[in-house]
């Protein structure tokens, strides 16, 4: 039976059928949600997808995205406890992880998100075997490798945001206590251009 959009809307070319720069980000956490914000605002995919254990967060999450959506350049944004919604994604972040529990050793927490881990990444590249995976989780450089073991995926497609933010704090604090720019000279160039 013809739905109302058929009767109102005769298509005159095929809609696309795949993305061709999908964004996922695992874990719909501050973290997640944080990395989704920019994803979307700097406009970097055409489509986003969130996936997370917690089903009534997740739909919140991307309802509220779907909704700002509007102002955005990307206008599918999907989500799913279900890893076949992440299908084809060019750059998969994993920020899932387990809280530390009150008197809970760090090796103990490394050991549950490993476990974590075994679930998520065989999902990530089952349906992405050509991704790219941005590990964000700590212990970010542990997570990172057991994500390479995991995933099968040669060294140059598997990359742990390292020490990023302790470079980006210590420059923000040596900007601060000796009065200097915190950007790169040829950054700020670049911005000049
Ligand atoms: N690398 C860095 O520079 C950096 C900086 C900040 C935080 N982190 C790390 O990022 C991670 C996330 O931090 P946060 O503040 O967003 O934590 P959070 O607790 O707010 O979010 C974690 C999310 O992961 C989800 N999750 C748990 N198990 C999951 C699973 N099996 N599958 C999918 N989702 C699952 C939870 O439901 C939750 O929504 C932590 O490990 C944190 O230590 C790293």
């Amino acid at each position: 039976m013809a739905t109302l959009k058929d009767k109102l809307i005769s298509p005159i070319a095929e809609g696309a059928k795949l993305p061709n720069n999908k964004i996922t980000i695992v874990g719909v956490g501050q973290v997640g949600m944080a990395a989704a914000i920019s994803v979307l605002a700097k406009g970097l995919c055409d489509e986003l997808a969130l996936v997370d254990v917690m089903e009534d967060k997740l739909k919140g999450e991307m309802m509220d995205l779907q909704h700002g959506s509007l102002f955005l350049h990307t206008h599918k944004i999907v989500a799913d406890k279900d890893y076949a919604v992440t299908a084809n994604s060019k750059i998969v972040v994993v920020t899932a992880g387990v809280r530390q529990q009150e008197g809970e050793s760090r090796l103990n927490l490394v050991q549950r998100n490993v476990n974590v881990f075994k679930f998520i990444i065989p999902q990530v590249v089952k349906y992405s075997p050509n991704c790219i995976i941005l590990v964000v989780s700590n212990p970010v450089d542990i997570l990172t490798y057991i994500t390479w073991k995991l995933s099968g995926l040669p060294k140059n497609r598997v990359i742990g945001s390292g020490c990023n933010l302790d470079t980006a704090r210590f420059r923000y604090l040596m900007s601060e206590r000796l009065g200097i720019s915190k950007q790169l000279p040829w950054l700020d160039l670049g911005r000049a251009r």
